[in-house]
């Protein structure tokens, strides 16, 4: 078969050549952005005069036929035409005869790759900010729920101070905030036409590039044409900020695992997001926040991937660029699919309030409230601290907690301890007591929940 760009060779590659050198098996996602890019230059072409109007209507309506057949996914994709540019082109010369070959007039695959990325991108991204957002409300939905339901809160993995469950489940609701805000903005950047860049010179014709990326919905235009075509931070970007989001998720599957364990029992997860042994018969694997916290992985290889792809790379296209997509699309599949994934299993878990309680109520996390209590009343904190620790380690020899231990035997600490130091000591009212701008005290919590109602408004 003769390439469509065969002229100046006197043979052709061999078949497992071609292979090697075609993206057509990945590039074919990009079948829609592909098309849409060609109409809008074959129009603006029209409007330039550049093209007869017969032809571009000869050429739209070819394009229009493709655009019906990918929806109905009967395009039949060939490795002996590289990739979904020259793909496409075929099919249209194929479709409408020679005069499918003036599509390509004052257009390089260069900018055209460029564009459908960008064009690609701009839809996905709109996706996951729509599902980051959906997460979002679930958490919210599951924090109203326990403004009022104590836990323990953790530090190095160990019982800590007694927290809102609320206040756990928000913390994640503004590390996602924050990822949200990070793929808007990153927009700005995706929003650009590189289109009627050309090669990377520009070209002779009198094209219309606003009227291009206007019809593309774009909202503004590459302002240098070899930076258009060789520009691929956008994706970086993009692989990047689904890096942190996903360490974000793979800290929270964490935390949903070792919840699960009977070890804590802190929360069930339903049956629809759980999976059982093949030998075990009790067993209930939190498999999919697992896998969540393995998929970061790749994630991770897929930006580091990218970024040496480019580090070497001269002006302007080079092939090595055709590495860009895989990562990408797998990116982009990872991304939805964790966050529509988890999502479902935070909208579905059970809170185990009763085992949370209990944890709370036996252990040493109210240990700061009894130094602060002797800090409030004049002693120096560090004095405070050591009192408390004595008093801690005293419990601890005799197998029981700080709100068992006698006042007596407070009091040979420090006379300052009286009698109100065990509703002091009591962990609702150490976290309702926190209610420091941001704490886990309920009222503050309250007002957390207020201000992240507004972020999702
Ligand atoms: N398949 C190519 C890619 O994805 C399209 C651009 C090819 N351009 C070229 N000059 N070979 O990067």
């Amino acid at each position: 078969m003769t390439k469509l760009w065969g002229g100046r060779f006197q043979k052709s590659a061999e078949a497992w050549v071609d292979e090697f050198g075609a993206s057509i098996g990945f590039d074919q996602q990009l079948v829609m952005e592909d098309l849409e890019g060609s109409k809008a230059h074959v129009t603006m072409l029209g409007i330039q005069g550049i093209l007869p109007q017969a032809d571009v209507e000869l050429i739209l309506n070819g394009l229009q036929q493709l655009l019906v057949k990918a929806e109905a996914d009967e395009l039949e994709f060939t490795v002996a035409n590289e990739d979904i540019h020259l793909n496409l082109e075929k099919m249209l010369i194929d479709l409408i005869g020679p005069v499918g070959g003036k599509l390509h007039t004052g257009r390089s695959r260069n900018d055209q790759v460029a564009t459908d990325m960008h064009l690609f991108l701009k839809k996905r991204v709109a996706e996951v900010i729509g599902l980051i957002e959906n997460f979002q409300k679930t958490l919210l939905q599951q924090a109203e729920q326990h403004v009022e339901t104590i836990a323990p809160g953790y530090t190095h993995l160990q019982r800590a101070q007694p927290i809102s469950f609320a206040h756990h489940l928000m913390a994640y609701f503004w590390m996602l905030e924050r990822d949200k805000q990070r793929y808007s903005e990153s927009l700005k950047r995706i929003d650009i036409s590189p289109l009627g860049a050309g090669a990377m010179a520009g070209t002779t014709f009198p094209i219309d590039r606003l009227k291009s990326a206007e019809l593309l919905g774009f909202a503004d235009v590459y302002a240098n044409s070899m930076d258009a075509v060789s520009d691929r931070d956008f994706i970086v970007e993009f692989l990047s900020n689904s890096s942190l989001l996903m360490a974000h998720l793979s800290r929270f599957a964490e935390e949903i695992i070792l919840w699960s364990t009977d070890e804590f029992k802190f929360i069930e997860l339903d049956d629809a997001f759980s999976t059982g042994s093949s030998i075990m018969p009790q067993k209930k694997n939190p498999d999919m926040a697992e896998l969540i916290r393995g998929k970061s992985g790749r994630v991770y290889g897929n930006l580091m991937g990218l970024l040496t792809v480019l580090k070497g790379t001269p002006l302007t296209y080079n092939k090595d660029m055709q590495e860009d997509k895989e990562g990408m699309f797998d990116t982009v599949h990872t991304v939805l699919g964790a966050l529509k994934i988890f999502e479902g299993m935070v909208a579905t878990m059970t809170v185990n309030t009763e085992r949370l309680h209990s944890a709370v109520h036996s252990d040493f996390s109210n240990a700061t409230e009894l130094a602060d209590y002797l800090a409030a009343k004049g002693m120096p904190f560090r004095e405070a601290h050591e009192v408390t620790g004595k008093l801690v380690f005293t419990c601890i020899q005799r197998g029981i907690y700080l709100l068992d231990l006698p006042l007596a035997d407070m009091q040979k600490e420090s006379l300052l301890i009286e009698e109100d130091i065990y509703t002091v000591l009591a962990p609702e009212a150490a976290v309702r007591r926190r209610n420091s701008l941001g704490g886990t005290g309920f009222e503050q919590v309250k007002i957390q929940l207020e201000k992240a109602k507004a972020c999702l408004a």
